[in-house]
Formats: C-alpha cells, structure tokens, sequence
C-alpha cells in the first residue's frame, strides 16, 4: 500500500486539465449492456473505478478495449446476467447493471453492495423502482434476483428519506428504456451525470424526456443501437482544484470545466471573497487574501454536492471565522475530521453538522484516508500546511482523480510516493 508525502507551502501555479466525470462513466458503461451493437465512450478517466467497471462489463461477455481515453465496447451479445459479489462489492457503482442487465434480459442477479464509511447505502430506492417496472424481487444469499415476464412502463415516485437518488435515477432509467409503454420517475435526481447518461441513452434510440429536471419520462422501445459518446467533464475534481488553488493562495487556470455545474460551489466561494473568472470552458482562481467562513450544507443537485464537503472543510478549516458545514446526504460523513484536528484543525461535530473555526496555518501530520472525497480533503489540507503530511491508504484517491499526483506535481506541488 502506498501513502501520498506531502511537503506543504508550495502556491499552486500553472494550468491543468480535468479529467472526464467519474459518475458519468460508470452508468454510461453499464448502458452498454443495453445494445449487441458496438459502441464508443470517450474522454473516459483511467481510474480505478473504471477498471472495476471494466472487468464487470467483461464478467458479463462484452469484449471491451480502453486506451488513451477511449472505451471501445465490441459488437457482441451481453451473455450474463449475473454480476458477481467480488466485483460489485469493490465498487457501489457496479449496482447500476441491473437496471441494464433486467432490460436486456428480464431477469439480473446483482449482488448487494454493502455499506461503507461514509454510511449505510441501503438500495430500497433501485429496488421499489424497478419493482414498479413489473419486476419480482427477492434476495438469495446477498444477491437481489430481479425476474420479469415483461416490463412495463409506470409512474414511480422515486423520493427517499434524503432526497433523490442518483444511482437508483440511472437504474431504473436504464431498465424502463426497454420497457412497453411509458414511465414517469418523479423526484428523479437531477444532477449533470444523470443528465449525460440520458443523452446516452437518447443516442441509443432511447425516447427519454424530462431529464435533468425532477420528473422525467420515458417511452419504452423496442431496440436499442450502438453509439459514440464524449463524457462530460468532471466537476467535483475541477472543484477540488479550484479549492487547491486557493488554499495555497496559487494562481490556477482550470480547463475543460463546465461553469453550469459549479453553480452552488461558484455560489459559496463568492460569498467567501474567492476570485474566481471563468470562460467557456476555463476558470482562472486567484487565491491572493485569507478568505471569509461561510455556513454550507448539501443538499442533492443543483444544491452544494456532499462529493464536495470534506474539500471545503480543508479550505474553512484556514479561513477568519467559524463556520457551519451541515452534511445532509450521509449524515455521518465526516470521517475527515478527527483527521483535519490531528493536523491542528478546530473542527466539533455535533450531529449532521461540523463547526469549523478557522486557524491561520494548518501543521503537517500522518493522516489517514477513509474514502476517496475524505482523501482529496486531506491532500488539500496537507498542500496548505506547514511542514510534511502523509497521506495513508491513498488508494483511495485513484478510485476517483486520474493523474492526481501529477497535476499536482505539473503546478508545482511538492508531492511523492512512498511505500506504507
Ligand atoms: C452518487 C455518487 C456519489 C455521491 C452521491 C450523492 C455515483 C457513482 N456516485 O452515489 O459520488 O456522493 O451520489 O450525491 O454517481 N439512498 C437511499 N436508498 C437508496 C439509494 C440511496 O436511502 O436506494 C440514500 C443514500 O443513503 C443517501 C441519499 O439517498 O443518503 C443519496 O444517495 P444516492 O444519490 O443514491 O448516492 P449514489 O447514487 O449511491
């Protein structure tokens, strides 16, 4: 295992690209499993959760090459309906072949993801979905067994106790596609992967309309082709460097970014004196002046991404001020704290909420990543703090920022590699 060194201190300086949308790919690649035809996905990120992706799409029969950011998914039937423990428990993600797998073949055995740090995950809202499709459910030995004579378009009102869900949205998507007749999902998730994947869909021969907005709708069709596709940019790593630049007070030009999915982000940096310019598909941040604290609290698209939050608290945790941070997607996602208060922080938890009240320097520490948004957090921190920080269990950052190290090191970051 490795953990990331850190020497703290350095502005960030220079221009860097962002990869392509993490939580676009995945669903996108599991729409694969829709067609026989071939199909083209690029501007793909080498991470490890598309490698994941990769190997469940070839458990499942496809014949799939990566390179250079391009997916080629081979003409050839998807022969399996079974996506196996060992590789859906890597990845959460990898749930999101049922929706696909049940379209295809009426019938998909998916095993359960289990819960991690940041909470328990339940996957009640996939499940009442694609029951409303026509589907019986049951659970064997951790796996859920969907099974359908013939699926059939319904309304779904797919709400939870946190709001909607973005994954359980893609799911039931993709299986009402095909199915006959016409689906509405209410409080379907908006976000801009949705989105994406909807235009996928769409180039498919997919009829879906709504998307984007709470209540989408779908006409099921007969027959889905192959297509080509360039996934969006990613705007929780672009996030990330915008905050990286102003921690270390650098002067960054972000590319391939898309401003109207930075609305809530763009919205609070504002609020706290960043200076931030953008163009059509650029930003510039200019982190020149200690900024100001600002009370956050995030909420499901458009609102202020909880994939968003540990980031944050970095950049609050060296700004005047006390601030509120309220976490309302994974009320304990918070694991990044106690982290944070190792390397000096002043961070209390008091139930969904973290009361941040800034310092003037943050000192460097062993920390510890315990999920990916944690680690970016983390990495922040340790970039503004003085002195060294290692970051251990870094695998978790590879899961979700292509090339992290290196664009780090390419603006001028003192950051290696060592062996745990
Ligand atoms: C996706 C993102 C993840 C992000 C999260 C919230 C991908 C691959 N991952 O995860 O990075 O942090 O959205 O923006 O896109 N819930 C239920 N029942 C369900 C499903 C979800 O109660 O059946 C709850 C969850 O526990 C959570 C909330 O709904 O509290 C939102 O979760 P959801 O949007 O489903 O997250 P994911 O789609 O798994």
């Amino acid at each position: 295992m490795d953990k990331l060194i850190i020497e703290g201190g350095a502005k960030l300086k220079g221009e860097v690209t962002v990869s392509g949308a993490k939580n676009a790919v995945l669903p996108i690649l599991a729409a694969t499993l829709l067609t026989d035809e071939p199909c083209e996905i690029r501007g793909v990120p080498n991470l490890r959760d598309t490698t994941s992706m990769l190997k469940l799409l070839r458990s499942l029969g496809k014949a799939v090459e990566f390179d250079k950011g391009r997916v080629i998914v081979a003409a050839g039937k998807t022969s399996s309906y079974i996506a196996e423990y060992k590789l859906v428990s890597t990845m959460r993600a990898s749930f999101c072949v049922l929706g696909p797998l049940l379209g295809k073949f009426k019938k998909a055995k998916v095993s359960l993801p289990g819960g991690c740090v940041i909470g328990v995950r339940p996957v009640d809202l996939h499940l009442k979905g694609i029951k409303a499709l026509g589907a019986d459910i049951c659970i064997e030995a951790g796996y859920v067994v969907a099974t359908a004579k013939k699926l059939r378009g319904s309304y779904i009102y797919l709400g939870g106790v946190y709001g909607s869900s973005v994954l359980a949205t893609d799911n039931v998507m993709m299986a009402a596609v095909l199915a006959s007749g016409k689906t509405i999902i209410e409080s379907a998730a908006c976000e801009p992967e949705v989105v994406d994947l909807a235009e996928f869909l769409i180039k498919m021969g997919a009829k879906i309309k709504g998307y984007g907005t709470p209540v989408i709708e779908i006409e099921g069709v007969k027959h889905l082709h192959g297509a080509t596709h360039l996934i969006i940019p990613d705007r929780i790593e672009a996030g990330t460097l915008i905050l990286a630049s102003l921690i270390t007070e650098g002067d960054v030009l972000i590319k391939n970014v898309r401003y109207a999915h930075l609305g809530s982000l763009m919205d609070k940096l504002s609020e706290a004196g960043a200076n931030v310019t953008h163009a059509e598909s650029s930003l510039r941040v200019k982190g020149n002046r200690r900024l100001k604290s600002i009370n956050l609290t995030t909420l499901p698209y458009p609102g202020f991404p909880t994939d968003m939050q540990a980031q944050m608290m970095s950049l609050m945790a060296v700004t005047r001020g006390i601030s509120v941070i309220t976490e309302k997607i994974y009320p304990d996602r918070f694991m990044h704290v106690s982290e944070l208060n190792r390397m000096g922080a002043h961070i209390q938890r008091e139930g969904p909420h973290a009361i941040v009240e800034g310092i003037k320097r943050l000192s460097g520490a062993p920390v510890m990543a315990s999920d990916l948004r944690a680690s970016a957090g983390l990495v922040l921190a340790g970039l503004a703090a003085s002195g060294k920080t290692s970051v251990s269990r870094i695998y978790h950052l590879e899961r979700g920022y292509e090339l992290i190290e290196q664009k780090l090191i390419n603006l001028g970051a003192k950051v290696w590699r060592e062996k745990e």
